[in-house]
């Protein structure tokens, strides 16, 4: 029997040991899914209090349950820990580490970089290494493979592994969208790219156990690719939409008029929305990644950096909104009390990562404004070393507000009810739409 089939037998019958290292929004739910489907899962994370988390059964991604969390935990199928030596026994191992950029908008590949090197140090025969996070397309190929056999030759006297042979290395773009439920991990297609067809055959039956589709492609390279045009889409398309609000603001036509109606076309046309601009942890962080490969290339990624420019100005295309809506009541900015409604970067999670509402509370204090937040998925936030703690959402605290700025339309909300006590609304999401009340103030995006 050749490794690969050794190792195909031990998937097949779930006692492939699977790690998977990063135990973040991506890594958890993953790690979950593996030990739900009956294989020893180890979640592998430098972070010691997620680490101790996770043993404790305690979840502290929203998506999943800490009940669940603490089913396959208490079932001996799941653990974490710290201690990279457990992956010298692991069979599978999935690398789910952060990419940011760095300050100065460059590609930080140094997460990726300290998991491949302290996976090649006991890299074996019959591993098979995915690589989840996102990333410019290369990075397998050109950046993980040789550090692996680099990092695993240094260590065991200059012996040399075969990838496609001896182990197996693909490249499969996570596509979690969190706080979603009709598409989960095990309904959502998952693009998968290896650097052999052995690769991918090994990687396609691994992830063939909890993912009902699977979309082989022909190269790491392209997976990664086929990453970055999903996320720059998106950017792309969320970027013309915002322009088209501030050029229906200079038309004094209404922007969600237009897309309800443009959107009632059968073909040929996808609804995209205005907003506060974009945040998380992707959208306005991978495409760069992109452009930063392509500037290598002598090639200028023009759609990257027009989106980007449009999508970083909505902040202050908010507060100037802001300071127009509060001028208009006679009142300046300066010593006004300013209360937002949702901070974390889109609706129904508490996740704040480059979140617009941080900038535009930043704008505003900055001009003086009396600054608070209501958030329910969001108890307390760290602005600029500055603590704050969400507000109790009452009607006094809306009646004190001089303005109150809808900025993440949660479902949590009542809107005819925030309508109804709120002095002045900047509602940068349209969430009002439906709300009935012929004299409230309410200024849309
Ligand atoms: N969050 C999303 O919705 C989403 C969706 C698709 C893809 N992605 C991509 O997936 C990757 C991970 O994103 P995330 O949102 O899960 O990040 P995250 O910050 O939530 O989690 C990353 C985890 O990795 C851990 N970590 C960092 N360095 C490590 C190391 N050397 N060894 C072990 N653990 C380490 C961190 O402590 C953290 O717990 C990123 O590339 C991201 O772009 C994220």
């Amino acid at each position: 029997m050749t490794t690969k089939d050794e190792l195909l037998h031990k998937i097949e019958r779930r006692q492939a040991t699977v790690s998977v290292v990063g135990l973040g929004y991506v890594g958890l739910p993953l790690a979950v899914a593996f030990a739900q489907a009956g294989f020893p899962t180890i979640g592998l994370d430098v972070d010691t209090a997620k680490v101790e988390a996770v043993n404790r059964g305690d979840s502290y991604i929203e998506d999943i349950p800490s009940g669940l969390l603490a089913e396959v935990v208490s079932g001996g199928r799941l653990r974490a820990t710290a201690d990279y030596d457990v992956l010298h026994e692991a069979d599978a191992v999935l690398i789910c580490v952060p990419t940011p950029l760095s300050k100065t908008k460059d590609p930080d590949v140094s997460y990726i970089l300290m998991a491949g090197q302290a996976i090649g140090r006991r890299l074996h025969a019959g591993m098979v290494i995915v690589l989840e996070s996102t990333t410019y397309p290369g990075t397998t190929e050109e950046l993980l493979l040789p550090l692996l056999l680099d990092e695993h030759a240094r260590h065991h006297g200059g012996a040399t592994l075969a990838v496609g042979s001896d182990f197996f290395l693909a490249f499969s773009p996570e596509r979690i969208d969190p706080g979603r439920e009709d598409y989960t991990l095990h309904n959502t297609p998952k693009v998968v790219g290896g650097m052999t067809p052995g690769c991918l055959h090994v990687a396609q039956a691994l992830y063939g156990t909890i993912v009902e589709r699977l979309v082989p492609v022909s190269s790491p390279r392209t997976a990664e690719m086929v990453k970055l045009l999903e996320n720059l889409f998106r950017t792309v398309n969320i970027a013309l939409i915002n322009e088209m609000a501030i050029m229906c603001d200079r038309l004094g036509i209404d922007v969600w008029e237009v897309i309800e109606a443009a959107k009632t076309k059968p073909f040929g046309y996808m609804p995209f929305y205005p907003g506060p601009g974009l945040g998380g942890h992707c959208l306005p962080v991978d495409p760069q990644y992109l452009a930063w490969k392509m500037r290598a290339l002598n090639y200028n990624a023009r759609f990257v950096h027009l989106a980007a420019e449009i999508n970083f100005q909505m902040p202050a295309y908010v507060a100037a909104k802001v300071a127009d809506a509060l001028n208009e009541e006679g009142k300046p900015v300066k010593g006004a009390h300013i209360l937002l409604l949702g901070v974390a970067y889109k609706p129904d999670v508490g996740d704040t990562r480059e979140s617009p509402a941080l900038e535009i509370a930043r704008l505003l204090m900055a001009k003086g404004a009396h600054l608070s937040y209501h958030d329910p998925h969001v108890p307390s936030l760290e602005l600029d070393g500055h603590p704050l703690r969400s507000a109790e959402l009452t009607e006094a605290t809306l009646a004190d507000a001089d303005c109150t700025v809808i900025v993440t339309d949660h479902t949590w909300y009542d809107w005819t009810w925030v309508v109804r006590h709120a002095r002045l609304i900047v509602d940068t999401r349209n969430a009002c739409r439906h709300v009935r009340a012929p004299g409230a103030r309410i200024v849309k995006l």
